[in-house]
Parts: structure tokens; sequence; C-alpha cells
């Protein structure tokens, strides 16, 4: 069977786009990424992208009258690089629903929060005024509704003493790095169903043991 095409659509700095680029690189990872493209011009994960030979686009926002029209453009591009799923990775633009539509099952996003707490932005300050003691990320499917699609990893990490809003992103940015090319791994395995809003994967190993923080 050959490897899944994907498409990775950025607005910034690309770190999780660094982490698919370098989950691809392993010869036997299912996936491969075979177009970059960014909303914005001088986004760092354009360069991330030259760097591991992937192929990318601008496709600027500001350019197109209407979100419809934008986000036709979006879908000639990923459909013009023959992509199968298409992975939002710090993509700050939000899709209409006759794209998320047309692409049903097909788009991921990953967030930094456990959905369903703390959906749009600002989720690292959010967690800390609510002092939660769990924190964390997810990877979803993307429906028209924000940050609202099928879950299909998460990870949870503390929120230790003393956090800020720096300390704790940094150790939530590190599990979207792991939990991102999990969830790519799995869908390339062909080990994802997607049964009304429920994810189940096949095979799954999961933790039983409780993660408690403060530890006992
Ligand atoms: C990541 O933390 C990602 O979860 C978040 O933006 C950051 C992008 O970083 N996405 C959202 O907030 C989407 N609502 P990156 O460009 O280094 O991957």
């Amino acid at each position: 069977m050959g490897k899944l095409k994907v498409a990775v659509l950025i607005s910034g700095r690309g770190s999780n786009l660094q982490a698919l680029l370098d989950a691809c690189a392993s010869p036997g990872f299912p996936a491969r990424i075979v177009r970059v493209i960014s909303n914005v011009a001088d986004a760092f994960g354009l360069e991330r992208a030259k760097r591991a030979g992937v192929a990318t686009q601008v496709i600027d926002h500001k350019a197109f009258p209407s979100r419809e029209a934008f986000d036709a453009a979006l879908d000639e591009a990923i459909r013009t690089a023959g992509a199968e799923l298409v992975c939002l990775a710090g993509f700050m633009r939000l899709l209409s629903p006759g794209f998320t539509e047309a692409w049903r099952g097909r788009v991921l996003n990953i967030h930094p929060a456990l959905l369903p707490s703390f959906k749009g932005l600002h989720t690292h300050q959010r967690a800390l005024e609510a002092g939660v003691k769990l924190h964390g990320c997810s990877v979803h499917f993307v429906t028209p509704d924000l940050d609202d699609g099928p879950l299909i990893v998460q990870a949870a990490v503390p929120v230790l003493e003393g956090d800020d809003e720096d300390s704790l992103s940094k150790r939530v940015l590190a599990a979207e790095h792991r939990i991102y090319p999990l969830a790519v791994k799995l869908i390339g395995e062909g080990r994802v169903r997607l049964e009304g809003r429920v994810v189940h994967i096949d095979g799954a190993a999961g933790n039983p043991a409780a993660l408690l923080n403060p530890a006992d």
C-alpha cells in the first residue's frame, strides 16, 4: 500500500509541521507530506518545508474577496497536490462549512488544550486562571464548529506550581509534537474509525493508570 499523501496548512513558526516532517522522514512511517500551504508569506514553517524538500505554496487570504473564495483556492491547491489528508498545524484561519463538509473526516487540527475544555485562543492563560491541575492538547477531526470535532489523540500534562503561560505552553507543545505524528500514523495505518462523533482506534494500547497531579 502506498503512503498516505498529506497537505499541511500553516500560518506561523511551524513546529508541529516540523514534528510531522521528522516523522515522515522515517522509512516505515505510513504518510508523506506532498505540500505545505501557508496563508502568511513569511511564515517560518515554509523554510522548514523547503529544507525538507517539500513543495510549498502561499495563498494569502487577504487576496480574496470572501472566506469562501479563499477556501476554494485552498481546496484546489490541496487537490492539485494529490493530498488525501489535510493537517492544520497552527493554521489561524476559520474554514467555511462548505470546505469542512467537502473534506469531512479528512481534515485534522491540533489544539493546545484538552478539548472540549478551552476551545478558541489563549488556552494556556485560561487554563492557569481556571486552576486546572491537568492541561494538554488534542488532535481532532475538523467540523464546521470551531475546535469541536471528534477527538483522535489527546495528551495530558500537569500544571505545576509556579507555572506561567510560557512554561506551560512549552510543556504542552512538547506533547503536541508527539501526538500529531501519532494521529497521522494511526490514520495512515488505517486504524482510525469514526462512528458518529466518537473515534475508535483499532488495536490501541491505552495506559489504564490514572495520571495524578499533584502526585501522591
Ligand atoms: C500550536 O500550539 C497549535 O496547537 C496552536 O498554534 C500553535 C502553532 O505552533 N493552534 C491553535 O491554537 C489552533 N487554534 P506551531 O506553528 O509551532 O506548530
